[in-house]
C-alpha cells in the first residue's frame, strides 16, 4: 500500500456506517412526519351556501340569476327553489333560454325544471337546498342537492 492509496475501510466499519446513517435516514424521516402530522393532507373545500337577501325582495313568479354563484332563485306560488346554472357536462354556465336552459359549450340543452332534453349533459341540473339565515336572509347551500320540486315556503 502506498502512501496516495485511501485507507481500506472494514466490512465490519462499512456495515457500523451505512446501520448509522439508516438510523439518522429513520429518524429524519419520522421527524418530517411528526412535524407534518398538524397539517391535514386533504383540505376541505369553501363551503358554499349563499346568503341571497330577504324573501320579501323575490316577488311570486320571479326568478332571478345570481351569476357569482351559479345559481337561478325562482319563487313560485308554492315557494322558493334554486337550480344550478352550473352544465352537468363539463361544468359550463348555463343560459336561460326560452324552453329553459341552454349550455353555450357543446349545446346541451335543459327544460324549465332542468331536466336533460337535448346533448350530451349526463344528469338534470341539480335543484339547490334554499333555506333561511338567522336573520331572515334566504341561503342556498351549493353543496346540498335537493329532489325536483321541492320548495321552500316562507
Ligand atoms: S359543458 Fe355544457 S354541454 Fe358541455
Amino acid at each position: 500500500m502506498s502512501r496516495l492509496d485511501p485507507p481500506r475501510l472494514s466490512r465490519r466499519s462499512f456495515l457500523s456506517l451505512a446501520s448509522l446513517g439508516s438510523f439518522f435516514a429513520a429518524l429524519g424521516t419520522a421527524a418530517a412526519g411528526i412535524f407534518r402530522l398538524p397539517n391535514p393532507a386533504v383540505l376541505p373545500g369553501p363551503v358554499r351556501r349563499f346568503k341571497l337577501g330577504p324573501p320579501e325582495q323575490f316577488s311570486a313568479g320571479s326568478e332571478t340569476a345570481f351569476a357569482e354563484q351559479n345559481l337561478v332563485l325562482f319563487r313560485d306560488d308554492e315557494g322558493f327553489y334554486a337550480i344550478s346554472s352550473t352544465c352537468t357536462h363539463l361544468g359550463c354556465t348555463v343560459a336561460r333560454s326560452k324552453d329553459g336552459f341552454a349550455c353555450p359549450c357543446h349545446g346541451s340543452r335543459f327544460d324549465s325544471k332542468g331536466s336533460v332534453i337535448g346533448g350530451p349533459a349526463p344528469r338534470p341540473l341539480p335543484w339547490l337546498e334554499v333555506s333561511r339565515a338567522a336573520n331572515g336572509d334566504l341561503i342556498v347551500s351549493a353543496d346540498n342537492e335537493v329532489p325536483e320540486d321541492t320548495r321552500y315556503r316562507v
